[in-house]
């Protein structure tokens, strides 16, 4: 009588990961392989058709030698965070959607930075209860993290990804050619998901990045694209065999650095981008893990060395705003978004991490200090 029906069931999905050069090259076959389908929908970042305003002409000639069934011209949208501090860009994606009359056997092509394709994504997620998705991340986080993996979000209340979904893209076509027009800060920011990936899973890629940290900076994209096929191969393998591809549980094992990171995002207004505060994010931590003797001191510092030898600045003056308060709020809404126990994953060494529950207020504290001293020496 009280005995439930229970039936399991279970979904298989392949996470289909192509890594390429010149994907709108004519003679490139995976975008006309993957876009077979009477109804293809574009979604372009205008913030790439700026940087490379060639590219609507060679979809265009693309779509033409292909026979692709384009529902319109591509649609270019706002990018950036911009793109998902509210549900604007959403709102055109699902408007295009349903006026293109795209269908759960359509395609959506969403080009851009990770921003843009969280939004896109989004819209994709929610039309019809879930649109098919290719993703073409064209900045260096999103090629080696953001776009690699199957969440997507926008932010809502003044809070990062609040309104989101899990849904596995059909496949991701990352184009190491669309490194070439990103600015510098925009190539340097990738490479903290990379460092961070490495210090968790892989002490081989972290003393390879350290040998490479001098001439990552130039805009060769053999070097780049080795350390950003590298980082989206760790991150993909840990979303789709690492037993938690959905998030059920308490614990982002790949979130280092993050928790504080999403905070100083907000508190910045957005003055420091995703992986600029990452970068902060990762200091904190990894001295915060030293502090309570799980990392070894002379690790901590050549992670600390690297962070600074790719560029990046590892203090920002908001993390001691009033008195440190504010960015330790960072931990509690963090928690929440994931819902259960506090869980943060700190390295114990090179390649290999463990969990913690609790996060001491005088351990960041002092943390905090460490990185202004350092950043004023
Ligand atoms: N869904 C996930 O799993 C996941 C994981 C990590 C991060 N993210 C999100 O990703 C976002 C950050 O992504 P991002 O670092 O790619 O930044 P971004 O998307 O904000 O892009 C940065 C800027 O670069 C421009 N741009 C894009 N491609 C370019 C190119 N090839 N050349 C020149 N300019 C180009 C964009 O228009 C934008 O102005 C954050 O919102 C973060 O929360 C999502
Ligand atoms: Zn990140």
């Amino acid at each position: 009588m009280h005995e439930p029906l229970e039936l399991d069931f279970s979904v298989k999905y392949k996470h289909r990961i192509y890594f390429t050069e010149g994907a709108f090259n004519v003679s490139n076959p995976i975008l006309a392989q993957l876009l077979q389908s009477d109804k293809v929908l574009i979604a372009v970042d205008v913030g790439l058709i700026t940087a490379r305003p060639t590219l609507l002409t060679e979809i265009g000639a693309y779509a033409l030698a292909h026979k692709l069934s384009l529902t319109r011209p591509p649609f270019i949208l706002n990018g950036g965070e911009a793109s998902k501090a509210d549900d604007k860009v959403a709102q055109q994606v699902l408007a295009a959607i349903e006026s293109d009359k795209i269908c759960r056997h359509s395609y959506i092509l969403a080009i851009g930075g990770g921003a843009f394709l969280d939004a896109v994504g989004f819209a994709a997620a929610i039309a019809h209860r879930g649109v098919r998705l290719i993703r073409m991340p064209t900045t260096t986080l999103s090629q080696a993290d953001a776009g690699v993996g199957v969440k997507n979000g926008i932010n809502t209340f003044g809070k990062k990804n609040f309104t989101g979904t899990f849904a596995p893209p059909v496949a991701v076509v990352n184009d190491f050619d669309f490194l070439l027009s990103l600015d510098t800060r925009g190539r340097r920011d990738g490479l903290v998901e990379a460092v961070k990936v490495a210090i968790l899973k892989d002490a081989e890629f972290f003393n390879r990045i350290e040998v490479l940290a001098d001439t990552l900076m130039q805009a060769d994209k053999n070097i780049l694209g080795e350390v950003v096929r590298r980082s989206a191969e760790l991150h993909a393998r840990h979303i789709a065999q690492g037993g938690d591809p959905f998030e059920l549980g308490s614990a982002r094992p790949l979130d280092l650095g993050h928790w504080a990171a999403h905070k100083l995002e907000v508190l910045t207004k957005h003055r420091l981008s995703h992986g600029e505060a990452v970068a902060i994010g990762l200091a904190l931590d990894i001295i915060c893990a030293r502090e309570i003797g799980l990392f070894p001191a002379a690790l901590a510092e050549r992670v600390l060395v690297l962070l600074e030898k790719l560029g990046f600045q590892l203090y920002a003056p908001e993390m001691h705003l009033e008195k440190g308060r504010l960015l330790m709020e960072g931990l509690e809404e963090f928690r929440e978004h994931l819902g259960g126990r506090l869980t943060l994953v700190l390295p114990v060494k090179l390649g290999e991490s463990t969990q913690v529950h609790a996060l001491d207020a005088d351990v960041i504290r002092r943390a905090t200090d460490e990185l202004k001293a350092r950043a004023s020496q």
